[in-house]
């Protein structure tokens, strides 16, 4: 494996294609070793772990939590507010604290600038738990969820179906580009995905054979697809904009009749889902469903992640 420990992991722009699929290769090493009896592997033995939550989390936290436990380190839970950050104390000066008694720090917040700020004060890497722009983590999760399904990364087709400027999307797109992953992102013009990202995207994917594309019709982008992806449509933090992105995003919930489209496609979503917005019951709770196993990946993609990057 690369020489990745001690560097932060907030953004895919900054590992190769060769580095995701090794990550995603150790990720399903830790699944197969786990249902094998080898439920610790204690690789990162009296190593702290501090987990700095801005935003709620069910998921993220939680595995985050298992996965040190089980590769021994001590994971400890920071509540944004509950820290002297939540009165003033500023970014740098946390950090610089934290990173006196901490081997990593795993940390959502609200802005992306908020967790490189962070980074840039902390001697300990930090690992993004989500921000406004990106959720790198998720996506490791997702990357072996498709592979373990179809066996395959390369050549697959992916259709995301809402809201353009989601932050699960964009760590996908970026990911996807590197991995020779053909993309259809169907979204309303008003929520086009961050065009930094796509452009970086759509470059990156001439190199390996991916292609990332950006349409209006959902229809259009579901057909031919391998796997369908969707998000919420309001996001963590944008809940002063709910009512125009439900009323703009109407017409791209998942569906049965959207997926009948697309009638070899695994239907996938980070959660928590927003029944009846961006995807009904049937959908998600059908036999092309695959969202439970995408989340239980959570948990063997974390420990990849800390056993690569935490020293
Ligand atoms: N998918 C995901 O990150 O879920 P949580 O918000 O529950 O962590
Ligand atoms: N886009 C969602 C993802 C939650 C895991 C949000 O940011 O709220």
């Amino acid at each position: 494996m690369y020489d990745l420990k001690g560097r932060d992991f907030l953004c895919l722009k900054d590992f190769s294609g060769e580095e995701i699929l090794q990550l995603v290769k150790m990720g399903l090493e830790f699944k197969r070793r786990y249902y094998s009896g080898e439920r610790k592997l204690p690789v990162l033995e009296g190593r702290s772990i501090g987990l700095l939550f801005q935003k709620p989390s069910t998921r993220t936290r939680i595995s985050f939590d298992v996965a040190a436990y089980q590769l021994g380190a001590h994971p400890v839970y920071l509540s944004w507010k509950e820290l002297q950050l939540g009165r003033g104390e500023t970014i740098a000066d946390t950090a610089r604290v934290l990173s006196r008694y901490l081997d990593g720090i795993v940390a959502r917040v609200y802005s992306h600038k908020d967790l490189e700020e962070l980074a840039s004060y902390s001697d300990a890497p930090v690992i993004n738990a989500l921000s406004d722009l990106s959720h790198p983590a998720q996506i490791m999760a997702d990357l072996m969820t498709i592979y373990e399904k179809l066996g395959r990364l390369k050549g697959v087709k992916i259709a995301f179906i809402g809201d353009g400027t989601d932050n699960v999307l964009n760590s996908l797109m970026v990911a996807a580009s590197k991995l020779g992953i053909t993309m259809s992102i169907a979204s309303p013009r008003e929520f086009h995905p961050n065009r930094e990202l796509l452009e970086y995207s759509v470059s990156t994917a001439e190199g390996t054979g991916g292609v990332i594309d950006v349409i209006e019709d959902p229809v259009d982008a579901v057909r031919g697809a391998d796997i369908v992806y969707t998000d919420v449509w309001v996001s963590m933090g944008q809940e002063d904009e709910a009512e125009r992105k439900k009323s703009v995003l109407k017409n791209y919930q998942v569906n049965s009749s959207l997926i009948a489209h697309a009638p070899r496609a695994l239907f996938m979503h980070c959660l928590p889902a927003h029944r009846g917005e961006e995807v009904t019951d049937d959908v998600i709770d059908g036999l092309r469903s695959i969202v439970w196993d995408q989340a239980e990946n959570r948990l063997h993609a974390q420990k990849a992640i800390l056993s690569v990057f935490i020293k």
